[in-house]
């Protein structure tokens, strides 16, 4: 049994110790961080999750007995110490907040050695990600992880404080549920006493937060997991965390403001950052109008111009005409500081980047003395043309436009990606700078041509706007919904909607979405029986926790701010799931393994 543990509790955390200590008799527990030995006396770099501090072993102090004990300490050893604060008098270290002080020791005791760690256990290291997943342990002992996971807790005790101030409760729900449409895949669950039967894990609270509201909860909050079996991104996790709201007898409006409330506090007492609210607000129509994409990045201007009406009468360039003939459109990006961009830029880098959203090339004009153009389109405009495409671009000399000609879906998502990339390339995108902006009046519907049906923009419980309700028998496509974004900086960091309160609405909407009245009947019967029973008027909406500590950390992915993550394969390398199951088990739940056969 450990003496010091039995005798003594922490003074304090390593990080903690300051000029405010010195003469005091401490206990310190931590990590070896590093070892040194200048001239017999011994140097430890004790760490926890707070930071660092020096322990000193002399080997004059209590007859040597520690400081024998201290020339074995290796690296990532767990261990106490009892000793006196000192002044480090001339040495003082001004890399770390403890730096003017050091332990010196007179008691030591090993908790438990280490092997030679997989890495080095400091912030810029190199080590393939791979291995610090496997080690993950030793990967969160750093500070800057550490750090993500103490300010993703404080940010949780922000969150409940704001939403209880605002009379929400928290209420958890099932994650052995039902199937919830949000548009991905369901990750299932077998279910041992109905053999052949499934849980799915829920991709949202979606129905449970409505039927809460159905139940008079009034307003409902909960942290959230949920669970989406989809294509992994730098943004995206198969498992992540939602902040799940929903308001009794609310409009769209009144969730803004709350939701302005709620970011605003949350980036000014981390980031000592004031957003500026109400936070403005763009059309769907019109973002996919000026930016190309329903989250645009506004840290930056460059907006898109679509040209296709000046060009149809005339233009001869091939491929505009070409793509104006087969329906679709032609956008340009103008960019006043074209210079930035070589030749290799316009005719590799750039088109390689517009090609991942399927565009077959990006044409360009540089813009030259008196508005004439050079480059592959200047031969294919007249003058006169040119002149009114340079005044709708608002172009002049040194500038260079981008062309995408396509349908409006490549077009838009290529110009979109183009406009990032030469915003980061002109350097238009300055650290520390937010921008968030409500993306609203999103269409009801989108047709999938290959599947010739309609689906949900957002998920089947989004109300239509009340003016556009007879749009849902008439002209489905054209109806706007109730629904709503919060994009920071080109990320979507949360969405929701006013709800259908009323069973008719919502089975018309899943008849739009071509559900046949069996099949609505089976799948979300029980909601629809339950929308009968005198509904309030509701909505919500749910942000992705996981992205909003991504933000305010810095991080590139979310792997930083999940303290498990999985890979890009939907893999724990630490744990090894998804592992094999005992064939019994699966004779147990009444399943084969199609791999087996
Ligand atoms: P939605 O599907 O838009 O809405 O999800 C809400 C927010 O959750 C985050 N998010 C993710 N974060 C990490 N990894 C993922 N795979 C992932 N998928 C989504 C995003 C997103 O904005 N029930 C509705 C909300 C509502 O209508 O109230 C819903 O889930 O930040
Ligand atoms: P070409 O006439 O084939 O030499 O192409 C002229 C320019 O048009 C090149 O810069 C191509 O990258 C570009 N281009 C090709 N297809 C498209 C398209 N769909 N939209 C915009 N530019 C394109």
């Amino acid at each position: 049994m450990s003496n010091l543990l039995a005798t003594h509790s922490r003074t304090r955390l390593c990080g903690e110790y300051s000029a405010d200590h010195i003469d005091e008799q401490v206990t310190v527990f931590g990590w070896v961080q590093s070892y040194r030995d200048h001239g017999g006396v011994i140097f430890i770099d004790l760490r926890d999750r707070s930071g660092i501090v020096q322990l000193r072993f002399e080997p004059w102090v209590a007859q040597g007995v520690a400081h024998k004990l201290a020339d074995m300490l290796r690296s990532e050893w767990a261990i106490g110490a009892r000793g006196k604060v000192i002044s480090r008098g001339d040495n003082i270290n001004r890399k770390i907040p403890t730096g003017e002080v050091e332990v010196l020791c007179d008691e030591l005791e090993v908790f438990s050695e280490s092997p030679t760690p997989p890495f080095e256990v400091k912030d810029d290291l190199d080590t393939a990600e791979a291995i610090r997943l496997k080690y993950r342990f030793l990967d969160l002992r750093r500070a800057a992880l550490s750090r993500n996971f103490q300010l993703r807790s404080a940010v949780y005790q922000q969150t409940r404080s704001y939403f209880a101030d605002h009379g929400f409760i928290e209420i958890e729900t099932p994650i052995l549920a039902n199937a919830t449409p949000e548009g991905a895949r369901d990750y299932l669950v077998p279910a041992r006493v109905s053999p052949g039967r499934f849980y799915a894990l829920p991709q949202s609270p979606q129905q449970f937060k409505q039927l809460l509201m159905m139940s008079g909860m009034d307003r409902y909050m909960q942290i959230c997991r949920c669970f989406r079996d989809e294509d992994l991104r730098a943004d995206r996790q198969p498992e992540f965390t939602q902040l799940d709201l929903e308001l009794s007898f609310t409009t769209v409006d009144q969730v803004r403001t709350l939701l302005d409330g709620y970011v605003s506090g949350v980036w000014r007492e981390v980031l000592g950052f004031e957003v500026t609210t109400p936070i403005p607000s763009i059309t769907y129509d019109e973002a996919m109008d000026k930016y190309g994409i329903d989250r645009p990045d506004l840290r930056f201007s460059l907006p898109l111009t679509d040209l296709s009406d000046l060009l149809r009468e005339t233009v001869t360039f091939r491929i505009f005409r070409g793509a104006l003939d087969a329906g679709g459109i032609v956008k340009a990006l103008y960019i006043p500081d074209g210079k930035a961009f070589s030749r290799k830029d316009l005719d590799k880098v750039l088109p390689a980047e517009a090609a991942i959203y399927g565009a077959k090339g990006v044409a360009w004009a540089r813009v030259q003395p008196q508005g004439a153009w050079s480059g592959p389109v200047a031969k294919g405009v007249d003058d006169q043309l040119r002149a009114s495409l340079n005044e709708a671009l608002g172009a002049q000399e040194g500038g260079l436009i981008l062309f995408s000609a396509d349908k409006p879906s490549v077009v838009n998502a290529a110009l979109a990606r183009l406009r990032v990339v030469t915003a980061e390339r002109l350097g238009l995108i300055k650290p520390n700078t937010w921008s968030f902006v409500w993306v609203t009046d999103f269409p009801m519907f989108e047709y999938d041509e290959n599947d010739e049906r309609f689906y949900a923009m957002h998920h089947p419980f989004t109300s239509p706007r009340w003016e556009d309700m007879d749009l849902l028998d008439s002209d489905p496509g054209a109806a706007k919904a109730q629904a709503y974004d919060l994009v920071v900086n080109g990320m979507e960091l949360g969405g929701g909607s006013i709800r259908i309160h009323r069973s008719d609405v919502q089975q018309k909407v899943f008849e739009t979405l071509g559900l046949a009245p069996e099949e609505v009947a089976e799948k979300f019967g029980f909601f629809i029986e339950a929308l009968r029973y005198g509904t309030p008027p509701h909505g919500g909406i749910a942000l992705g926790l996981d992205r909003l500590l991504m933000l305010l950390c810095g991080a590139e992915s979310l792997r930083d701010v999940i303290a498990f993550p999985k890979t890009q394969r939907a893999t724990d390398l630490l744990t090894g799931a998804p592992s094999d199951v005992e064939p019994s088990q699966l004779t147990e739940l009444s399943i084969r393994s199609a791999v087996d056969d």
